[in-house]
């Protein structure tokens, strides 16, 4: 009797541990398919002390934010003030060590054409019962060798996409930085002077093909798409190709795009350990993230061949430090419900940890408006 109860037991509980893998398996492939958001960037993470208090405050659910309240998760609902900050060198050299030991941006940052030929068959990360083929068009645009060989800079901008940035006049300052990551093709022309001009490296979930550049389905779609690409100028454009299915048409349309034109741009495709990596990295450091936003992936990225790192356009919140309503993307009308629980990442909570990288000097997290008259 108890031997068949005991093993009932265990069939329950692998029944119960399938489901909840499964469960995040499809969150995690409505982020980077077709069907997800068209960047949810924003927010990274990191909470120094594994202290269960602290894991309790910035717990995410539901239940501590029904409130109505934007920002409960916000100790004050004030900006953090730049004026005090100063950087942490130490701090900041720490965490690229640490890092380091999950990930290498160097390398993970891009599949090599040495890693892969044409017509290889790719099992999807979070996805792995689907395949793909590499194309000979996207083994065409695989580099040589990573796209971030070498380089280090030493002030480098991250500039997420949230309305926080719209009349900041931050434009001038973070093209200032030496590099400056953008995330999912955001639109910078008709907003310069809020955002800046200057990209070195942006990212494009295959999803933003679709809803930003309507599927490339018309000459105008793809005359505008060609137009942010040209803008670019050789920058790197990093596509995660290979998350999750539903995306690889539109991969091989813009990939044969960027062919047919001999666009100048670097692509790069994330390496098949990264995503896995870097959610090692925050939940080792008790950031109970559910999956890291682009934001967040460029912030552990760049810690690597940064050595100050500036955040721009990171506000998971309607509302301003001023109260003012926040449009969650600076340039499109979506709506996003930052703390539901059906969402696939955990925008306050990274938020949260950002903010108290910011205050230990780690970064740098820009959230008011930028000085014009300096
Ligand atoms: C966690 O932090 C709180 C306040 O910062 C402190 O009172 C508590 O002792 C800490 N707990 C552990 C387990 O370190
Ligand atoms: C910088 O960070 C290190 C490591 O966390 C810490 O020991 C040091 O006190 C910090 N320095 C300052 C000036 O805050
Ligand atoms: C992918 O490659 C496999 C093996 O080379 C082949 O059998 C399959 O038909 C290919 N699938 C596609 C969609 O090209
Ligand atoms: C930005 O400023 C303009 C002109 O003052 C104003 O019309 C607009 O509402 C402002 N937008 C935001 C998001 O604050």
């Amino acid at each position: 009797m108890p031997f068949e109860f005991r093993s009932l037991m265990f069939v329950i509980v692998t029944l119960l541990v399938v489901f909840f893998i499964l469960a995040d398996i499809s969150e995690i492939e409505e982020e980077f398919g077709n069907h997800g958001g068209a960047s949810r960037l924003y927010l990274p993470s990191f909470q120094h002390r594994p202290n269960r208090s602290i894991a309790m405050e910035i717990d995410p659910t539901p239940r501590a934010i029904l409130g109505g309240n934007d920002a409960p998760l916000l100790s004050s609902r004030t900006a953090p003030s730049s004026s005090v900050w100063s950087f942490n060198r130490t701090l900041s050299n720490l965490i690229r060590k640490n890092i380091l030991k999950f990930l290498d941006a160097e390398r993970d940052i891009s599949i090599l054409k040495g890693m892969l030929k044409p017509g290889d068959v790719i099992h999807y990360i979070f996805d792995r019962q689907s395949t793909t083929n590499v194309s000979d068009s996207l083994y065409r645009l695989l580099p040589e060798v990573s796209p971030m060989k070498n380089q280090h800079h030493r002030r480098c901008a991250i500039v997420g996409n949230s309305g926080i940035l719209l009349n900041s006049s931050c434009g001038p300052e973070i093209d200032a930085h030496d590099f400056v990551i953008r995330c999912n093709l955001a639109p910078v022309e008709e907003f310069g002077g809020d955002v800046g001009r200057r990209t070195s490296l942006v990212t494009m979930n295959p999803s933003v093909v679709q809803r930003a550049f309507g599927d490339l389905a018309s000459e105008l779609w793809r005359g505008r798409f060609l137009r942010r690409l040209r803008g670019l100028e050789g920058s790197v454009l990093w596509i995660p190709a290979f998350m999750a299915k539903g995306g690889e048409e539109r991969v091989e349309w813009a990939v044969r795009l960027i062919l047919q034109h001999a666009l100048h741009v670097r692509t790069a495709f994330p390496s098949l350990r990264l995503l896995h990596a870097v959610r090692g990295y925050w939940l080792t450091n008790n950031v109970l993230i559910k999956r890291p936003t682009t934001g967040l992936l460029m912030y552990t990225l760049a810690t690597r061949f940064c050595e100050e790192i500036h955040l721009y356009g990171f506000w998971p919140f309607q509302h301003g430090p001023q109260g003012n309503r926040v449009k969650y993307h600076y340039y499109d009308t979506l709506k996003y419900e930052y703390t539901s629980h059906a969402s696939p990442h955990t925008m306050p909570l990274e938020f949260s940890t950002l903010k108290e990288l910011h205050s230990q000097g780690a970064l740098q997290l820009h959230t008011g408006l930028c000085d014009t008259t300096a």
